[in-house]
């Protein structure tokens, strides 16, 4: 291992000046001293394993954590590439399966946020509690704070918000003499009128495959028409209610009676329906925040500069929903090394790598001063117009089976998009929901 005395200087050297600005914390905390005219004394570094999802953007997650390596010389880390979130179900069953073993490795890992009360219920989850200054607590948002604890203890760190939104051409609504679309009815109608005049292919990208992703959207269409999956009380399902049935007939609608969304859409995860996009195809896209740094770069895209962002639409008299999304750190409950573990997961949410995720990866902070850092609104000028639709998202039901109940969305939300029986697929899982959540 090479090793390079004194975060800051590597790691740090881009942000520093700012991130004095933003707090001391970061830098101050554990940075190590070049010692100048003395070679320093061996010391063994405690090499600890990381497991996360792979995300991608300007760097990988392998360059940061090399950059944490590069920081300090007490702790090495070895990072494991889980799948692409998008491969969701993979990416939990991996984990699991480690996790289960309870041998301490990894010592720290990344997980959805559907998956905090599973694996804090399972006791793999490290409670944090002791470990993280409360004062530090608080810079965070509530929220999101209020997504990484199960049952009152603090059992994940956070890391990133997401969260579902609209992203159109602005030059095509322009051309159009069209607002941006804050009904479904709008957007039906804008799509329809920019592709009937040939401006553009496709009018509305959203995700269809039988994966995680579809409940994300799910939970969007229905929470716009006031609906939901479950009630808070985490028992009662509200899936076969009129509110849900009208959400779901229009995502079918979409592509059966409106035409304004592509058939192929109902096996594509977030990547695919991006792509066409991107390539200046389609008029409106939901998504989440990663699209808008693609976008944006011209070795990808052919649509720099003509990219709107915005909440998603609601059914006429009520109110827009996005479903809640992102990453949050777990430490291992059965680390072996659970100093150099909390070591790495508090430089990993520090303000200056939160700063790096959100410029370099598209990855939206969870520390407040970090969201409204100037930089971040010049690279990523949505986070800040957006951000009541982050921190305002619908999180998707909280509960130790979460696992299980999205399964069943997942597989009867297909048959009803494909088959057209909207009432009959709901009604099932209703049943089989209930019979998981214990009604
Ligand atoms: C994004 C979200 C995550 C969600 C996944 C579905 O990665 O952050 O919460 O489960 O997409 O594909």
């Amino acid at each position: 291992m090479t090793k390079i005395p004194g975060r800051t200087q590597r790691s740090g050297g881009l942000f520093r000046r700012d991130l004095l600005k933003l707090s001391g914390v970061a830098l101050g905390a554990g940075a190590a001293a070049p010692i100048l005219g003395r070679s320093r004394p061996a010391r063994a570094a405690t090499e600890i394993t990381f497991a996360s999802a792979k995300f991608f953007g300007k760097e990988t997650i392998a360059q940061l954590v090399d950059a944490y390596n590069a920081s300090q010389d007490k702790v090495h880390v070895t990072y494991r590439e889980l799948p692409p979130p998008s491969a969701s179900t993979e990416v939990h069953q991996a984990l699991v399966q480690q996790l289960a073993r309870r041998n301490g490795a990894p010592d720290v890992f990344t997980q959805d946020i559907i998956w905090i009360a599973e694996f804090a219920a399972a006791g793999w989850s490290l409670p944090l509690d002791d470990h993280i200054d409360s004062s530090e607590i608080g810079a965070y948002f509530p929220g999101l704070v209020a997504g990484c604890k199960w049952q009152g203890k603090l059992v994940a760190l956070p890391w990133f918000v997401d969260s579902g939104m609209l992203y159109y051409r602005r030059d095509l609504l322009e051309a159009a003499g069209a607002k941006v679309p804050e009904t479904w009815p709008e957007l039906v109608e804008t799509a329809k009128k920019i592709t009937d005049a040939g401006q553009a292919k496709l009018g509305f990208l959203w995700q269809g495959k039988q994966a995680e992703v579809l409940v994300c959207d799910l939970v969007s269409f229905t929470g716009s028409n006031g609906g939901a999956i479950l009630d808070a009380d985490g028992k009662t399902v509200r899936i076969a209610d009129p509110a849900a049935v009208e959400a779901v007939q229009f995502m079918h609608d979409t592509i059966a009676t409106h035409k304004i969304s592509p058939p192929d859409l109902l096996s594509w995860d977030e990547e695919p329906s991006r792509r066409p996009f991107t390539a200046g195809q389609a008029v409106f896209l939901r998504n989440w925040s990663y699209v808008y740094g693609i976008s944006q770069d011209a070795s990808e895209s052919s649509v720099v500069g003509k990219v709107g962002v915005a909440p998603l639409p609601h059914f006429p008299g009520k109110s827009s929903a996005a479903s809640l999304g992102g990453y949050q750190y777990g430490v291992n409950a059965s680390s072996k090394h659970k100093e150099a573990a909390l070591d790495f997961v508090r430089w990993m949410s520090s303000p200056e790598t939160q700063l790096r995720f959100a410029l370099q990866l598209g990855l939206a902070p969870t520390r407040q001063a970090v969201f409204d850092h100037p930089e971040l609104a010049k690279a990523q000028p949505f986070m800040a117009q957006l951000k009541p639709v982050f921190l305002g998202a619908t999180p998707r039901p909280v509960t130790p089976k979460y696992p299980q109940v999205s399964l069943v969305l997942q597989s009867e939300v297909s048959k009803a998009l494909a088959g057209g029986d909207v009432k009959g697929a709901l009604e099932a899982a209703k049943s089989r929901i209930d019979a998981i959540v214990g009604v």
